[in-house]
């Protein structure tokens, strides 16, 4: 059911899912938003981890606008030597919005990045000193069938993580890594001059809502440090499977129109297949975080 997001305005929140999300009615991001509506929207994305917006129709500009208002707008990194730049994104005309589609040219060649197909659950350059904090995708042009986005709440899967590992890992610290030529969980023996890594901490606060995060992906987590590799597996497949239950995440099914922001210190996303032969775009553009302790 829907509430109205502030006094004196016609801004309605609606919660999305019992553990994540909200969709917030009323605001037309092509104008200009007045500080009372940001300072709404930012307690808002606080206390939900995801928004939706739908039925926007908002240029580039637009959208980093509106990103602004929430960090500084981050610009890619350029990839290791070596990876898939049809994966990475290789167009040559983006540096702060990119666009995430398997859409090509008349030659053949990709107008973005990311391409196509299901993606597991990560973090938004969570293997980075600075991980993104913001991420904000907004839909151009979505296929009939699948290619939806699943969020999974952190704070959900530190909950329902064990009391005794609350306590036992409540310092420690995760390597985190991506390898952009693998689309699955990482190869532990990689020699990690050769891939994006950090390490980070496990659990983190975040600094929004000072609630507790599990900061652990499929795609991205490599090991807890400090303890031998074995029981670190053994301690991640339990930590990845709370991350992943099917009680833990909502599912986005895209309409064209729709920007989706989210705290990559609150929640996971994934991306379910579509078929061949659709193409799906939407453009994306991240807000830089600051280093994690
Ligand atoms: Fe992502």
């Amino acid at each position: 059911m829907a509430t109205q997001l502030s006094q004196n305005s016609n801004i309605t929140l609606t919660p999305l899912h019992p553990v994540i999300g909200a969709e917030i009615g009323g605001v037309d991001l092509s104008q200009e938003l007045d500080s009372a509506t940001v300072e709404a929207i930012r307690d808002a994305w606080h206390d939900n981890g995801i928004l939706l917006f739908r039925g926007q129709d908002i240029t580039g500009d637009e959208q980093l606008r509106f990103a602004s208002h929430f960090g500084d707008v981050a610009e890619r990194h350029t990839p290791k030597e070596g990876a898939n730049v049809a994966q990475v994104g290789a167009a040559p005309d983006w540096k702060n919005l990119m666009m995430v589609t398997d859409k090509k040219d008349e030659d053949g060649n990709p107008v973005g990045g990311l391409g196509h197909g299901e993606m597991w659950f990560h973090s938004d350059k969570c293997y980075h000193e600075r991980p993104h904090r913001t991420s904000f995708l907004y839909g151009i042009e979505i296929p009939a069938d699948g290619g939806h986005t699943k969020f999974a709440s952190l704070y959900g899967a530190y909950n329902k993580m064990r009391d005794e590992w609350k306590d036992r890992f409540d310092d420690a610290r995760i390597m985190q890594g991506y390898d952009y030529r693998n689309v699955e969980r990482l190869d532990l023996n990689i020699n990690l001059d050769n891939i994006f890594h950090f390490s980070q901490p496990l659990i983190v606060t975040n600094p929004g809502s000072k609630r507790k995060a599990l900061y652990v992906s499929r795609l991205n987590s490599m090991w807890i440090e400090g303890i031998d590799r074995d029981e670190s597996e053994e301690v991640l497949a339990e930590m990845f499977d709370l991350t992943e239950h099917a009680d833990n995440y909502y599912e986005h099914v895209w309409q064209p129109g729709d920007l989706m922001m989210w705290d990559n210190l609150a929640c996971l996303h994934a991306r379910t297949d579509w078929p061949q032969g659709q193409t799906r775009m939407l453009r994306r553009c991240t807000t830089l975080g600051v280093p994690l302790d």
